[in-house]
């Protein structure tokens, strides 16, 4: 096991193998490569030895993402969860397809609470334009199979805005996800990722739908809060009151990313913020495992991050939260003039709390906007 005495309370694990690449997907992935897998695992854990010693003791979250890490062999899946620090929340990412009963106990014999599931969605034909492997089935299947393991904190990714997708379907997907009841949902619009073969095929037909966008987003999110759901961040909806069983059910691990807080990421592709200072390991894996094998640190970039952009970062992410961000510390970056008109339009609301500190947080309207709003509050 490794543990730190520094102060990051937040590690990201990527394992970025897959059985195939799905079209829209621009994530750091790596298709098959069985016999690469204990490699790969031996490199992160070297990975891990070499820059552990920043994380606190213990670690708030351990965030395993990828690629499909559920696809990783069983036995480098296991050796690496044995390795990485216990925490209150341990999440995998998993493909449907791939949650067996035998994945689930090895999840659960190893410290993993939370499992974040991809759905995307549960129409047959639009899976087949995301190119995806599980069936609605498989994704109703592996719910239960994680639930038969014990599981009580499952997640579903859902993606809307795909061609060819009418309301009545989004409905459909919307009512399937409920019918599982998980704790935590996270809807994302469809992105068409530059350079991706997806986007070179449907590229004309998401630049016509875009329009139709924003009224998609309002059904989800008025679906989802009527059905009980807490609208916590611009995408993720997690469970909430009596239904939540009195736990705090919004991704922690995220949070600790749309809090500005630091966090450690290892493996190919993989980024860290410590204090001032951006790290982003290169895609290669031949090189990252060749790199820690010969005892080095694996290729990466470096980035020097200023005041100004840490400040700029934290008002697109905290403004992304439904909790008011403190303005203390980011001013610097604010817009007073727009803020003022962004008040005045109902988009913002600004407000002075206990300690008396000036908070902003989005309304409604606001949220829906998103980004347009908070590029226009940055000087
Ligand atoms: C890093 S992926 C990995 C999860 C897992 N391999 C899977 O495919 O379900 C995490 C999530 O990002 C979302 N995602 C990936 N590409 C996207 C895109 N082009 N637009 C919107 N969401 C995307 C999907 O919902 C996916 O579940
Ligand atoms: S969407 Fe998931 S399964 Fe598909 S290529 Fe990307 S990471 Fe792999």
């Amino acid at each position: 096991m490794i543990g730190g005495t520094g102060d990051v309370r937040h590690l990201y694990v990527h394992l970025p193998f897959c059985s195939h690449r799905c079209g829209y997907c621009d994530f750091v992935t790596v298709v098959g490569r069985g016999g690469q897998h204990g490699a790969y695992v031996d490199a992160l854990l070297c990975e891990l030895d070499r820059a552990g010693g920043v994380l606190a003791d213990p670690v708030e979250t351990v965030f395993v993402g990828g690629g499909t890490p559920s696809f990783t062999e069983p036995e480098a899946l296991r050796r690496l969860l044995a390795a990485v620090p216990p925490a209150a929340e341990v999440t995998v990412e998993a493909n449907p397809e791939t949650v067996t009963p035998a994945l689930a106990a090895l999840l659960r014999e190893s410290g993993v609470t939370r499992v974040s599931l991809g759905a995307q969605t549960f129409t047959q034909r639009l899976l087949e334009v995301l190119e995806r492997v599980a069936s609605p089935d498989d994704v109703r299947r592996a719910v239960h199979t994680l639930r038969a393991a014990s599981f009580d904190n499952v997640s579903l990714d859902l993606i809307y805005g795909i061609p060819g997708q009418a309301p009545s379907d989004l409905e459909h997907d919307l009512a399937e996800a409920l019918a599982l009841a998980p704790e935590h949902l996270s809807l994302y619009e469809l992105e068409a990722k530059p350079g991706t073969r997806f986007t070179h095929a449907w590229g004309e037909e998401l630049e016509r739908q875009a329009e139709a966008l924003e009224g998609y987003f309002e059904r989800v999110v008025s679906t989802l809060t009527a059905s009980g759901y807490r609208w916590y961040e611009t995408a993720n909806f997690c469970l909430t009151g009596g239904r939540a069983g009195g736990r705090d059910l919004r991704a922690h691990h995220n949070l600790g990313y749309w809090h500005g807080r630091d966090y450690l990421g290892v493996g190919i592709g993989a980024v860290s913020t410590l204090g001032g200072l951006r790290r982003r390991n290169r895609a290669s894996l031949g090189r990252y495992i060749a790199a820690l094998a010969a005892d080095g640190d694996p290729p990466r970039e470096l980035e020097q991050l200023d005041a100004l952009t840490k400040a700029q970062e934290r008002v697109m992410l905290g403004l992304r939260l439904d909790e008011p961000l403190a303005v203390g510390g980011v001013e610097v970056v604010l817009d007073r003039a727009a803020l003022a008109r962004m008040v005045h339009g109902g988009l913002v609301v600004a407000e002075t709390d206990a300690s008396g500190q000036e908070t902003l947080v989005l309304t409604p309207r606001g949220r829906f906007l998103g980004g347009g709003v908070t590029a226009e509050l940055l000087a």
